[in-house]
């Protein structure tokens, strides 16, 4: 219904006198790309106001997406190369896509006054209905990166109902242990706060490569005029509990969620390391994420461990991240192999009985791995599966 009546709209808009049809497409096709340049919103939630840009338009019977950066990032500085990625755009012209900014954390935000209580991760969290509910838009798939992955998980957990699918990249599910502080007091001592959240980002080998991604990104840190807001999302962020992940238990995902870790990511938890004894075997990182796997429901999460990726997939690897959120949509019924580019098709061919158009979805997992090859290819659905690409 809300499918003809989109199609209604646009066959009978009257021309304006004088107006050639060629011209009317025209007028309309400039409009798109404006609303698709995004539109930032701001909406008041009870814990401050939060802002959000929206880009492409709402798609009946079709979630939006939704995403969430991680600290010392905005939604540009952390999904741009993503979204914008040449491959990508097959994926995103389908789903209307919401970037929120963390509160503070918008271009040309202000800088909080002294004294401001900002939002824990949970009241993050709780922000989302408000941002929802002013786009009037019932699902998601969420999106989110190291902070913004937690934010989205404590989101789904708290409103199951709403998210169909998770992407989270990079994602500690754990509050800080005495240990952790203890690592985290001694390098405050020694290092500034743009240090530290470049710490938290990136690899210790990325940070001493020094490539311009790196440069780049230490150069928007460090000065960043916000940076006093990017301290207090930071400090929410070393201050989240546990999200209490339990297998079987009631506190779990029950949406698909595809885990992400690139295999170089940061581990901050150095003294962990040593507790465990795998320095400079498996990073932390990718312990934590096999963990929270573990915890997840092994019918409806996939576990992606990417090859030559640090801490930020999105911005080091974004063709890979798309080979694999197309397979993630795919598994979830969303992207009909005819929307495939022929090179993906050619590797799903056997994907593809799973997948199906709107309206007839299926919830099996498809996501898997040939390693060797570094490509995706099909897998037996119901299960979770370790990727490497
Ligand atoms: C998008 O198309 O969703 C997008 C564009 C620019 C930056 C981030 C996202």
């Amino acid at each position: 219904m809300a499918e003809l009546q989109e199609v209604q709209i646009t066959e009978e808009k009257p021309l304006l006198p004088g107006q050639t049809p060629e011209a009317a497409k025209e007028a309309e096709l400039a409009a798109r790309i404006l609303l698709d340049q995004g539109q930032t919103h701001s909406v008041e939630t009870p814990y401050g106001s939060v802002t959000f840009t929206v880009y492409g338009t709402p798609k009946p019977k079709r979630p939006a997406i939704l995403t969430y950066h991680d600290v010392g990032l905005n939604y540009k500085s952390c999904f741009q190369p993503l979204f914008q990625f040449e491959d990508m755009q097959e994926i995103i012209q389908n789903f209307v896509r919401v970037h929120v900014d963390a509160p503070g954390m918008e271009e040309g935000a202000p800088v909080f006054p002294l004294g401001y209580q900002y939002p824990s991760l949970d009241q993050l969290a709780d922000m989302i209905p408000c941002v929802l509910q002013y786009l009037n838009f019932s699902t998601i798939i969420g999106v989110g990166v190291g902070a913004g992955a937690y934010i989205l998980a404590r989101y789904a957990l708290n409103h199951p109902d709403t998210v169909e699918g998770l992407v989270l990249i990079n994602i500690d599910p754990n509050a800080k242990g005495w240990m952790d502080w203890a690592a985290h007091k001694l390098t405050g001592l020694t290092s500034s706060i743009p240090e530290m959240i470049l710490g938290h980002l990136f690899s210790q080998e990325e940070l001493s490569g020094n490539s311009e991604l790196i440069q780049k990104y230490r150069n928007i840190i460090t000065h960043a005029p916000n940076l006093d807001n990017i301290e207090l999302y930071w400090n929410s962020y070393n201050n989240r509990r546990d999200l209490n992940f339990e297998r079987g238990g009631d506190i779990t995902l029950r949406c698909p969620v595809m885990l992400v870790v690139g295999d170089q990511a940061p581990h901050e938890d150095a003294v962990g390391d040593q507790l465990w004894g795998t320095k400079n075997l498996i990073p932390a990182s990718c312990l934590l994420q096999v963990e929270c796997n573990s915890k997840l429901d092994p019918t409806q999460t996939s576990f992606l461990k990417m090859a030559d990726s640090g801490g930020q997939p999105q911005l080091t690897q974004p063709g890979k991240l798309t080979e694999a959120f197309k397979y993630f949509l795919q598994g979830m019924g969303y992207m009909a192999s005819s929307c495939m580019t022929r090179l993906s098709r050619s590797r799903t061919a056997s994907l593809t009985s799973a997948a199906s158009v709107d309206g007839n979805r299926s919830r099996s997992r498809t996501l898997s791995q040939s390693s060797e090859s570094g490509t995706l290819s099909s897998g037996p659905p119901g299960h979770t599966m370790e990727v490497s690409c």
